[in-house]
C-alpha cells in the first residue's frame, strides 16, 4: 500500500540559520518521525516538508526552537496564475476536509506576511481579496480566530536584489507556533544568577535539542558555571547535574555581571534558577571538581552531555596542578614552589571530554559542545574524533570577523571497554591546529591586527577625501592635512 503523505509549510527564523538543519534531523531523529523535504535550499525561512500526519508535524513544533511555524500547505506556486489555480483545486479536491473551517460559525483570520519586501496594508488587503473564491461564510476576528490562514510571499534573501516578482507564494492553515516563546521566557535578562560567559537562551534550548534530550533524562554539564545549559535540559524534562573548577562562581561569590548590580543577592544559584523556571524538582546538584581529574564512578552513565568548555577569553583555561613540577622561577630546589593550577590546553581538554563521554554516556547517548575556531584555520579534519563517538552534527556561529564557534554534536556508537588492549586504539585523536592551540593568543593578536587595519583604512580615506577636496579647489584645514600626514607616516 502506498504511503499517504500530508504538505506543510515550516516557516524559520532567519536566526542561527546554520543550526537549522541539525535540530531539524535531531528532533526528528528524537521523535521517530517520517518526513520527505520537498525544499532544495535550506537557507530559506521557507520549507515544505511532507509528514504522514498532523501528530507528526506537531510533535516537531513542540520542540523546534528554530521554527516560528507550521502550516498546513494549501498551495503553493511561483507565479499568482499558478497559486490560485492549486488554491482552487485544493479546496475542491478536499472538500470534506476544508468544510468545517468555511462554515459560518467558525470565525477567521488571514495574515499576509511578505518576505524581503514591505507591503502596505492596502496592498495586503488587496493580495487577501485575490482569494475571494474561497467558500468562507465566517466572521473576521482579528485577536482569536478560530482558524487562521496565512497567505506567504517569498521575494528572495538578498534585500539587495529583490526580483522583480516573488519567487514562491503560498497559502497554509496555521496548524502549531513553534517553541521560539522559550527564548523569552529563558532570557537571560531576567535570570535570577548569571556570569559573564552564561549561554544565552536561544543557543541553550538549541543545544538541549541537540542533545535529544527526553523528559526523565539524566544530563550532565562538566563546566556549568551559571548552569544556563541545565536550565534548558531541565525545561525539557531532564534531571540536571554539573560540575565546575571555580567555587566562588558555583557559589555566587564572584562579582556580579549586571552593571546595575553591586553585590549579588544571597539566593544566587543554580538551584534558584531552575526554581525560577519551576523545575526545581529536575535539580540533582553541582560539584566543584576539576574536569581533567575527574572523581565520578566508572558505572555512572549519563544520557546526555551538554557543555560549553572554556576557551580562555572570557574565563581562564585552568587545571588543577600536582606535585610533579616545581615552579621555573624557584630560587633552590629546597625552596621549591609547586604551582596549584596551570593551563588547560584546548587539546588536552577535548582529548578528555571525549574519553569521557566514550565512558560515560549511555549508548547513542549525545555529547553537545561548543569549539572555537579562526574561520581561516577551520577543515572538517580537525574537528576532535574518537573511535567511540560519531560526528552527526556540527553547525557554525560566527563570534567576531575572524573567528567562529561551532556547535558538534557526537553519538557514542560503541561500548566502552576497560580491557589494556583497546586503550592506544580507542585514544582520542585531536590534531594541533593553530585554532586549537593557541586560540586565546590568536584571538587577541587578531584583534590587535584588525585594530591596526581599521586605522590605516580610515587614514587612507581620509587622505583620499582630502586629494579631492584639493582637485575641487578646497583646502583642507591646516590641523586636518597635518593629521593626515601625521597619520599616512605612521602607516608607511
Ligand atoms: C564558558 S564557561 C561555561 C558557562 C556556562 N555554560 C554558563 O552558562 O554559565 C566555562 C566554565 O568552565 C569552568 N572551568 C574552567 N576550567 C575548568 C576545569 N578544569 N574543570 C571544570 N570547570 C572548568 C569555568 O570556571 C567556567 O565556569
Amino acid at each position: 500500500m502506498t504511503k499517504i503523505w500530508k504538505k506543510y509549510i515550516l516557516y524559520f527564523a532567519q536566526e542561527h540559520v546554520d543550526h537549522r538543519v541539525a535540530e531539524f534531523e535531531s528532533l526528528v531523529k528524537l521523535f521517530s518521525l517520517q518526513f520527505r523535504c520537498l525544499t532544495d535550499h535550506i537557507l530559506k525561512p521557507f520549507w515544505i516538508v511532507e509528514f504522514p500526519n498532523d501528530e507528526a508535524a506537531l510533535k516537531y513544533s513542540s520542540r523546534s526552537v528554530c521554527l516560528r511555524a507550521i502550516f498546513e500547505l494549501w498551495s503553493h506556486g511561483h507565479t499568482a496564475p499558478e497559486f490560485h489555480k492549486r488554491l482552487g483545486a485544493y479546496v475542491d479536491t478536499h472538500k470534506s476536509e476544508v468544510a468545517g473551517y468555511f462554515k459560518p460559525d467558525i470565525s477567521f483570520k488571514i495574515t499576509v506576511e511578505s518576505y524581503n519586501k514591505h507591503f502596505s496594508q492596502r496592498e495586503k488587503i488587496d493580495k487577501i481579496e485575490t482569494m475571494d473564491y474561497l467558500p468562507i461564510e465566517g466572521p473576521v476576528n482579528l485577536k482569536s480566530p478560530l482558524v487562521e490562514w496565512w497567505y506567504i510571499e517569498f521575494w528572495g534573501l538578498d534585500p539587495t536584489a529583490v526580483p522583480p516578482v516573488p519567487d514562491d507564494i503560498m497559502f497554509g492553515r496555521l496548524l502549531a507556533q513553534g517553541q521560539r516563546h522559550l527564548i523569552k521566557e529563558l532570557s537571560l535578562k531576567q535570570r535570577k544568577f548569571i556570569g559573564n560567559t552564561s549561554m544565552d537562551a536561544q543557543l541553550s534550548l538549541l543545544m538541549a535539542n541537540q542533545a535529544m534530550v527526553r523528559d526523565g533524562d539524566l544530563v550532565f554539564d562538566p563546566f556549568v558555571g551559571t548552569g544556563s545549559l541545565l536550565v534548558s535540559a531541565a525545561k525539557f524534562g531532564a534531571y540536571v547535574l554539573g560540575a565546575d573548577i571555580d567555587f566562588m562562581m558555583l557559589h555566587a561569590r564572584c562579582r556580579p555581571s549586571r552593571i546595575t548590580q553591586k553585590v549579588r543577592d544571597k539566593d544566587e544559584s543554580v538551584r534558584s534558577n531552575l526554581k525560577q523556571y519551576g523545575c526545581a524538582d529536575r535539580y540533582m546538584d553541582v560539584v566543584v571538581a576539576d574536569f581533567s581529574n575527574p572523581l565520578w564512578h566508572r558505572r555512572l552513565c549519563f544520557d546526555s552531555i551538554i557543555t560549553d568548555p572554556p576557551y580562555g577569553i572570557r574565563e581562564a583555561t585552568e587545571k588543577v596542578e600536582t606535585k610533579g613540577t616545581a615552579k621555573e622561577n624557584t630560587r633552590t630546589p629546597d625552596m621549591a614552589h609547586y604551582p596549584s593550577t596551570s593551563h588547560y590546553s584546548l587539546q588536552h581538554l577535548y582529548t578528555d571530554l571525549l574519553e569521557f563521554a566514550s565512558k560515560h554516556l549511555k549508548m547513542e547517548g549525545r555529547l553537545v559542545c561548543w569549539l572555537p575556531f579562526h574561520r581561516d584555520d577551520y577543515s572538517e579534519e580537525l574537528l576532535p574524533h574518537h573511535t567511540h563517538l560519531q560526528l552527526v552534527a556540527n553547525s557554525e556561529q560566527t563570534l567576531t570577523g575572524n573567528t567562529a564557534r561551532r556547535l558538534l554534536t557526537y553519538e557514542k556508537t560503541k561500548e566502552y571497554n576497560n580491557d589494556e588492549t583497546e586503550l592506544s586504539a580507542r585514544l582520542t585523536k585531536i590534531p594541533t591546529p593553530p585554532s586549537c592551540n593557541e586560540f586565546r593568543q590568536r584571538y587577541f593578536n587578531n584583534a590587535i591586527e584588525s585594530r591596526q587595519e581599521r586605522r590605516m583604512r580610515k587614514a587612507e580615506q581620509r587622505e583620499i577625501g582630502r586629494l579631492e577636496a584639493i582637485k575641487r579647489g578646497k583646502v583642507p584645514a591646516d590641523a586636518r592635512s597635518k593629521k593626515c600626514d601625521l597619520n599616512k607616516a605612521r602607516f608607511d
